[in-house]
């Protein structure tokens, strides 16, 4: 609900209030977010700066001589008037220069309205429009407030309106500012790169500015929007915290700054890095939207918020709540190297296991046989596929699956009929020989021809066969844009509104077709994808010990249901680390499961052990994929187990994950502690079986065996085909209160010790434990 009182605009979201005012200067003052309050004294209300500290300029020394912008906790910061802070929007004309004089103008509240060309968030309930005015010019920054009533999330973005009838130039403009005094706060901020996205990083805020940016041209898989702020003595369970994200894919900044008062100044946006805009009389220019939200109880419930408003009100409506396919992919199996021979057989033990969906990945058009050629021709080669993607499509879905297709439509190979028919297709400035990346360029989705080339090519392709399912991939960062003059600065927006007019009408038109968004894993993860694509390749890391770190950072801001997690080869491909098949599924299971390897080539108790996971999760698929996430651990360094929980709203069921990193030798004794269980309930508390490889404990067999065998010799490995060694058992029943207090789990294997009372994880070893209350 919105409401107005003494100049005071209060929002209340489903349990935070938002409160801000306008002053006698007409600035628009912030004044309170966090937990709902009522207000009956607004004086008692923000920050009570009486008078211009120090060296400071007044704004107008007529109306208020004590007023300066420098220290105030403002809703939007300009430039000239003497806040010397990052502005949240620079300005620029030929006959004003950079001083321009924003006041307040009036209100609005209305029922928002979507905005299509941009990701905008959908079922929103209300929509309050201050507008703030330049003093002698038409020209206008408004500033949009946006709330939906079930959810604790406050979403803002800011329109620029030019009435005058000179050009205006944006060379920055800010979706979101934030500004409140700082309680030692730490910054969390989610980083990474190719295969090590977004590791959740953590830093005390020190005065002056920190910037998490990105210049790529994507979100990129170095520094993604999403950021939070928390009290230093903040943990899962307990303290304040903020966070934030932003709906956009292409280069964005966010800046924290603090400055000697200890007044603390967010913001986050497009970048301003190679950005102008020019906005023409009767033009506006809209920027992204931008999420904040706040817990007072610690970082899980901070997370929870943001999922929630995600899956309710960010992701494509058509798949909000939709439970997720279980896929199997046959990139890593395969790469380029596959016919319809070698996919079938795939497809045909992937589908006694029970998967739902086949992905055919790179490979299938064209003479694309490496990552050379190919790229921007999408005319099936049927060399490999014989019978086409409609006769493999029929096959696929007779064995019960949905067939699902890769597609990499924003890019170009030199070696390609399109680059050889549109040279001028692909993103290059005359005179300059572009840069490659994966031997690839990338082509202009500013230019409407490029867009309606995409459009039509897809959708073809779409309705040539039974495609379901569509994984969009985009591998490479933007470099050499091709404007010139004064419009360069508008490149890397435009490629966004052009990308985003795209993959709105290719959604629109194929509404029932799941798109999964990727870009060499996670170089484009951020919501403004997601608002199209509901799902997303986190990661090409498939290795299930460094997805703790990928799949850890990323709960905190992003939903399991649109995070996909694969189980590939024992030996992984990316870090060649060997871990078992149990903790490939077991850190997967927190996500969207799918498999990326040859399951026909498997062993007799490696099928098995499929089989039961794909059982294992279907059953507690709505759970896996919509329930609440908890971090109860997390990896905090290289080496180091993380715990995780999803428990039911209800809170009548949920599953742990228990993951170890590098086996100790003096294992402590493991408290595994819940939260939110019902207190006086009873719940059976079951570990799910899944038996240890017979080589896991090589010639330490021995010990138990009549004769002497070699753990690496042919007869042990033969027989680790058909026979597992047994875990420990644990199936309790356990009052709510105790998961909360926390419960003693078996002791760990210690150098010794094997039997049905010990658990034995090993490096990278992993449980699940399944809780449900007893009615
Ligand atoms: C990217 C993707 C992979 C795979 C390959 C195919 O790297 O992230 O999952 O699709 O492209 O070329």
């Amino acid at each position: 609900m919105i409401k107005v009182l003494d100049k005071h605009f209060i929002i209340d979201t489903k349990s935070l209030t938002y409160i801000m005012h306008v002053n006698s200067v007409g600035y628009l003052i912030h004044d309170y977010f966090g937990d709902h309050i009522e207000v009956k004294d607004v004086t008692a209300l923000g920050l009570k700066e009486g008078f211009a500290k120090g060296t400071s300029v007044v704004v107008d020394e007529d109306i208020d001589p004590n007023f300066s912008a420098n220290n105030q906790l403002l809703e939007y910061s300009f430039t000239q008037k003497g806040d010397y802070r990052e502005p949240a929007i620079i300005l620029r004309n030929n006959s004003r220069g950079y001083t321009f004089d924003f006041r307040y103008h009036e209100y609005k509240i209305v029922k928002p309205q979507d905005i299509e060309i941009l990701p905008m968030p959908h079922d929103l309930d209300d929509e309050l429009i201050i507008v703030l005015k330049e003093a002698n010019l038409d020209i206008y920054v408004e500033l949009h407030y946006y709330i939906s009533n079930k959810h604790d999330v406050l979403v803002k973005n800011v329109v620029f309106r030019n009435e005058d009838k000179e050009e205006i130039t944006l060379e920055k403009i800010a979706s979101l500012q934030f500004d409140l005094i700082n309680k030692d706060y730490e910054l969390v901020n989610l980083n990474g790169n190719w295969i090590s996205e977004t590791h959740a990083t953590s830093q005390k805020i020190h005065p002056g500015i920190y910037i998490n940016d990105s210049k790529t041209g994507n979100s990129s898989n170095k520094h993604n929007p999403f950021f939070m702020i928390k009290t230093s003595d903040t943990k899962n369970d307990y303290g304040e915290a903020y966070s934030f994200n932003l709906m956009y894919s292409g280069n964005h900044q966010e800046v924290v700054e603090l400055n000697i008062f200890g007044n603390l100044h967010i913001q986050t946006g497009i970048n301003p890095f190679l950005f102008s805009y020019n906005v023409k009389q009767g033009e506006k220019f809209i920027t992204p939207f931008a999420l904040m939200t706040y817990s007072s109880k610690g970082t899980n419930v901070l997370g929870q918020r943001m999922h929630d408003f995600i899956n309710d009100c960010v992701v494509n409506k058509n798949f909000g709540h939709c439970l997720r396919p279980v896929v199997i992919n046959n990139w890593e199996g395969t790469y380029f190297n596959f016919n319809e021979v070698k996919l079938l057989n795939i497809a045909r033990t992937a589908s006694k296991f029970g998967v739902e969906l086949f992905v055919l990945d790179d490979g299938w058009f064209s003479n694309r046989n490496d990552d050379f050629h190919g790229l921007g021709d999408y005319d099936v080669n049927k060399k490999k596929l014989p019978s086409g993607l409609k006769g493999l499509a029929k096959k696929i879905n007779k064995l019960g699956m949905k067939f699902g297709l890769w597609f990499e439509p924003e890019s170009i190979n030199i070696e390609s009929k399109l680059y050889k028919a549109h040279p001028e297709y692909a993103i290059a400035q005359d005179g300059v020989k572009p840069s490659r990346e994966r031997h690839q360029l990338l082509l202009n989705l500013a230019k409407k021809e490029v867009q309606d080339y995409i459009i039509e090519n897809v959708n073809n392709t779409l309705k040539s066969a039974n495609i379901e399912y569509v994984k969009w991939d985009m591998n490479r960062d933007i470099s050499d844009i091709p404007n010139k003059g004064k419009e360069a600065g508008e490149f890397y927006h435009n490629y966004m509104l052009g990308l985003y007019r795209v993959i709105r009408e290719i959604t629109k038109q194929n509404p029932t077709v799941l798109f999964e968004n990727c870009a060499s894993g996670g170089n484009r993860l951020d919501l403004g994808m997601m608002h199209y694509f509901p799902q997303t390749w986190a990661s090409d890391c498939s290795d299930s010990y460094e997805r703790i770190s990928i799949q850890g950072g990323l709960y905190l801001g992003y939903p399991q249901s649109c995070i996909s997690c694969h189980v590939s080869h024992k030996s992984n491909h990316q870090t060649l680390r060997k871990t078992p098949y149990s903790s490939k599924f077991n850190t997967a299971a927190f996500g969207v499961l799918g498999y990326e390897l040859m399951l026909n080539e498997l062993t007799k108790v490696e099928k098995e052990e499929i089989k039961n996971q794909i059982a294992f999760y279907k059953k507690h698929r709505e759970l896996l994929q919509y329930g609440d996430f908890y971090t109860i651990k997390e990896k905090k360094y290289e080496g180091d187990g993380a715990t995780w929980m999803i428990q039911s709203k209800d809170h009548k069921e949920a599953i742990f994950g228990v993951f170890n990193g590098i086996q100790s030798t003096r294992p402590h004794e493991f408290v595994l502690k819940g939260f939110n269980f019902l207190e006086g309930k009873q719940y059976s508390f079951e570990v799910l079986n899944q038996p240890h490889d017979l080589k896991l404990f090589g010639n330490l067999v021995n010990m138990i065996l009549p004769i002497h065998v070699n753990a690496d010799g042919w007869l042990i490995q033969t027989v680790s085909k058909f026979k597992t060694m047994e875990m420990e058992t644990t199936k309790w029943t356990v009052d709510g209160a105790l998961l909360n207090s926390g419960l003693i789990l078996k002791s760990e294997w210690a150098g010794n010790g094997y039997s049905e009372n010990s658990r034995v994880l090993a490096d990278f070893g992993s449980r699940l434990y399944y809780v449900k209350v007893e009615e």
